[in-house]
């Protein structure tokens, strides 16, 4: 349990750090906050003023502010609104104007007087950009100032669009995205050249001034720039750094961003901690891994060495505990991951190419296994399908019909009006219904020639297509009991003894934990009527792979078994320009699943277990929601 009541700060931070066991807990934890506010300036009989972001990272807070709005009143007549920032050029119709975003999330279902709500205009005239940011600084100075300033943080250490190396004490002004936030707002305006090049941003110092600030912070990707801003030298790259010097700032974060302070990395290097299995676990393969020593080759020095002092002295000698931990490290090594009588099992693949990219040669070892392996494929996938892949798809579908003499005057008008609609799309706007189902069908063509070619039966391939998804664009709509019950359905109907689910530890707004979290909210359905559900393991999702200390089954692969993989991952052409995708990681995503699985058998065979071609890795889920 990381939630503490009442919290308690991580050790060993430059800025107040508080984690929080999943970001449910987090969003009630700081709509609490911001409701305590405004009850007591209504108390006071004066405005409750806050600063307001934008993006994935508070969704969470917006959705209990309104529910704590429609459930136990919360009355925002008081409330006076500030929001960081807007695209610049960008006007309130625009799928990604900021102005729509908050409006659409939260705006529209609480009782802010319109008054009261300020958004920098993204469409002001170029020779009324100052003048506009004066007023906007003026507008907060006139509202008293920021009560409550709720900051989010770009993966480049952005607060508002204050990008690296802004100044200090800078204030509302028109700002150059960097190429950074650019790709990572690629996705929103459906490719990197349609997002603008600058914004309007209220300062570091317009922040600064706030009386209270929290920071949010949600998943791993920014595990990593939550430690700079907070832990180690303080650097103007990383404009959160400055928060240090705020006398009422704090960091809230969700357990996966908070994965990299040390603390939680490395927790002995600080002081006591309670040497749990767990953290014995972690602690020992932290160091076969930094002094370049298999597991049972560690002695007593080693670990007096490395600060390892108290895990001597309660569970030494090194030898006796490296033993144990490398019988834990075995244990976890399983050739038959669902045994080895027939069974029936699920993959549960959030997008149409997350079961042979993530689990493809546990895929293989499964049917090879004899057990009946079913796939179901949540949603259509269709937004990340190119217009030119469409295009050819149209057109191949034309010529098909006119080659076997099949219905032409309906066919060419679909061809014409799917090539229109590509044609005359604006940048950053969805595609009609037409072209949707096309990317649709182009990615359940591919998924299912990718499952069968890991072995998989036609039969045993389910395309839920989940409500949730079905908005055309990278915002989606929140999982309903309509989700839930397709879901429910299908493992009611399989009956499966195991399930994988992507366990993915990245934002939770994004489709692979919302994903995740339809099927946990089914299973415990199904767990509250039957006392029963299957087993079920987590598996990392396409970007990354878990850590040795935190796998519990290690799938070995043989040479065989990865090529036969990588050809069901070639299956899904239309994904091969991955690499062109935000802040995307060059490599394909066939050449990422590879050298995931080398290096955890590269990482068994540095701790001296047993060396194998390449492993998979999963982990038992507990129970507890991501
Ligand atoms: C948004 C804003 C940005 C975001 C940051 C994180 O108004 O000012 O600084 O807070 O880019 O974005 P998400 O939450 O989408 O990861």
């Amino acid at each position: 349990m990381l939630y503490q009541n009442p919290l308690r700060p991580l050790p060993g931070t430059a800025l107040p750090c508080f984690v929080f066991d999943s970001h449910q807990e987090l969003a009630r934890h700081v709509a609490g906050v911001v409701a305590g506010i405004i009850r007591e300036r209504a108390v006071q009989g004066q405005k409750a003023v806050l600063g307001l972001p934008t993006g994935s990272t508070p969704v969470g807070m917006y959705r209990e502010l309104v529910r704590l709005h429609e459930q136990e009143g919360l009355d925002f007549s008081n409330v006076v609104t500030f929001n960081l920032d807007e695209y610049l050029g960008l006007g309130p119709d625009r799928l990604q104007s900021y102005r729509r975003w908050m409006q659409e999330q939260f705006f529209k279902f609480v009782n802010i007087p319109p008054e009261n709500i300020f958004i920098p205009d993204g469409l002001t005239p170029a020779d009324r950009l100052d003048e506009h940011c004066r007023d906007y600084e003026a507008a907060i100075q006139r509202a008293g100032g920021i009560d409550l300033q709720i900051l989010g943080i770009g993966r480049n250490g952005h607060i508002g669009f204050n990008e690296p190396f802004s100044a200090k004490n800078c204030r509302t002004r028109v700002a150059t995205l960097d190429p950074v936030t650019r790709r990572d707002a690629a996705s929103d305006f459906f490719s990197e050249e349609n997002v603008p090049l600058q914004s309007i941003t209220m300062g570091l110092g317009t922040i600064f001034e706030a009386r209270k600030i929290i920071l949010i912070a949600l998943g791993e990707h920014k595990a990593s720039i939550v430690r700079e801003a907070a832990e180690g030298e303080s650097t103007p790259r990383v404009p959160a750094c400055y928060l240090r010097e705020h006398p009422n700032a704090s960091l809230m974060l969700d357990s996966a961003a908070a994965g990299q302070f040390t603390a939680i990395t490395t927790p002995w290097l600080l002081g006591k901690v309670d040497w749990t299995d767990a953290l014995i676990k972690r602690a020992m393969l932290w160091l076969s891994q930094k002094s370049g020593k298999a597991l049972l080759k560690l002695d007593d020095n080693d670990l007096r060495e490395h600060g390892l002092h108290q895990l001597l002295r309660h569970h030494g000698p090194a030898q006796s505990v490296a033993h144990r931990v490398f019988r834990w490290m075995m244990e976890t090594i399983e050739y038959h991951p669902a045994g080895r009588e027939a069974k029936r099992v699920i993959c549960f693949s959030p997008h149409p190419d997350d079961d042979v990219i993530s689990m493809g040669g546990t895929l293989i070892r499964l049917v090879e296994d004899k057990h009946e392996v079913h796939v179901a494929y949540m949603t259509s996938g269709n937004i990340a399908v190119f217009d030119h892949d469409a295009r050819q798809i149209a057109d191949l579908a034309a010529e098909f019909n006119r080659l076997f003499g099949i219905d032409q005057v309906k066919s060419q008008k679909l061809l014409t009006r799917v090539a229109s609609s590509l044609a005359h799309k604006t940048a950053g706007e969805s595609d009609g219904p037409e072209v949707l189902a096309i990317k649709s069908l182009i990615r359940w063509s591919e998924a299912k020639a990718g499952a069968i070619v890991a072995g998989c039966r036609e039969e045993h391939l389910h395309f839920l297509d989940l409500p949730f998804y079905r908005t055309g664009t990278i915002a989606k709509k929140p999982l309903t009991g309509e989700d839930i019950a397709i879901v429910r359905e299908l493992i009611e109907r399989v009956n499966p003894a195991q399930i994988y689910v992507a366990g993915d530890l990245s934002d939770p707004h994004g489709t692979h934990r919302v994903c995740a979290e339809a099927i946990f909210r089914a299973l415990a359905e199904i767990e509250r009527d039957t006392r029963g559900r299957p087993e079920v393991l987590l598996y990392r999702g396409a970007w990354q792979e878990w850590a040795p200390h935190e796998i519990e089954v290690a799938v070995p692969l043989s040479p065989r078994d990865l090529a036969l993989k990588r050809s069901a991952i070639f299956r899904h052409e239309s994904q091969k320009d991955s690499a062109l995708f935000p802040g995307a990681d060059p490599r394909e995503f066939w050449q990422r699943a590879e050298d995931r699985n080398l290096h955890t058998a590269a990482a068994y065979n540095q701790l001296g277990l047993p060396e194998y071609f390449a492993l998979e890795g999963f982990v038992r889920w507990n129970g507890i929601p991501l």
